[in-house]
């Protein structure tokens, strides 16, 4: 579904990605780990084709992004991917109905209105937002508006949902809330999801795949059991938060 291939990114005399190679697979959920400023970020930003790497390629759904000349180009690759940011960056003059009819408006691609209308109000209702389309963001919960964001993200009915820390800054229970609406989302439209996270182990919950970032490349991969009882140290270390291993903290 997304294939990383050989991807080199540094900025100045900083090496971010050393070659790092990864299949994403369709319908499962790959989850994205490792500490701070290691290139998770970075590496979601290349498969949106909002950074381009030195060396290697990026494919979303065969098609290659990396080497796509025009912002159309890219564009148009980008229509298989939805996107939910950690602040879930909603527009706080518009309404939860305008927030979600957003992204139809702005692709362009469908013209009647009362389409678009059908299609925010399925995405309000399997939400369970309807009660809210009138209300504002700063008049909702955080978990609503998390549930807005999702909203957002899925009305254009992407391949492909990537999320960058979507629960981080969040107190446990709406946290655990942004968890089970990943799970429920993901059973509903069935997307391939790409989840960055430090938070180990509750993002297991939604992950099939792990795959740990250090040092400028994949330090282990597989699935949430394989990390649970590996005895590779650096894991084990960042899986437990434990400051005295391997990793230096900076
Ligand atoms: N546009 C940029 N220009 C220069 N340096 C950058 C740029 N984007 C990222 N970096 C650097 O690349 C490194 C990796 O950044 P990235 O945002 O991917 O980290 P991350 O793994 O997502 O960390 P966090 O968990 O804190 O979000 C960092 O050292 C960051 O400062
Ligand atoms: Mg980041």
């Amino acid at each position: 579904m997304i294939s990383v291939v050989n991807v080199h990114k540094r900025f100045g005399s900083q090496v971010v990605l050393d070659g790092v190679s990864l299949e994403i697979e369709k319908g499962k959920t790959t989850t994205i780990v490792g500490p701070s400023g290691v290139g998770k970020s970075v590496l979601l930003k290349l498969i949106m084709g909002i950074l381009n790497p030195e060396k290697g390629e990026v494919f979303v759904c065969g098609e290659n992004i990396t080497k796509a000349e025009t912002e159309h180009e890219r564009n148009l690759i980008r229509r298989h991917l939805g996107v939910l940011f950690q602040s879930a960056a909603l527009f706080d003059s518009l309404t939860v109905y305008d927030n979600v009819l957003f992204p139809l408006v702005e692709r362009g691609e469908i013209k009647c209105r009362e389409e678009m209308h059908r299609m925010v109000e399925e995405m309000l209702y399997s939400l369970s937002l309807e009660d809210h389309a009138l209300s504002y963001p700063e008049e909702i919960s955080i978990g609503m508006r998390k549930r807005v964001g999702m909203a957002r993200a899925l009305v254009t009915k992407p391949d492909i949902l990537l999320f960058d820390e979507p629960n981080t800054g969040l107190d446990p229970l709406v946290g655990q809330e942004v968890y089970d609406l990943i799970a429920e989302s993901k059973e509903k439209w069935g997307f391939t999801g790409v989840v960055i996270s430090h938070e180990l182990p509750e993002v297991f919950q939604v992950s099939d795949t792990v795959v740990m970032l250090l040092r400028g490349n994949i330090v282990m991969q597989g699935s949430p059991e394989d990390f649970i009882n590996t005895d590779n140290a650096e894991v084990q270390q960042f899986l437990y938060g434990r400051t005295d291993g391997p990793i230096r903290i900076q």
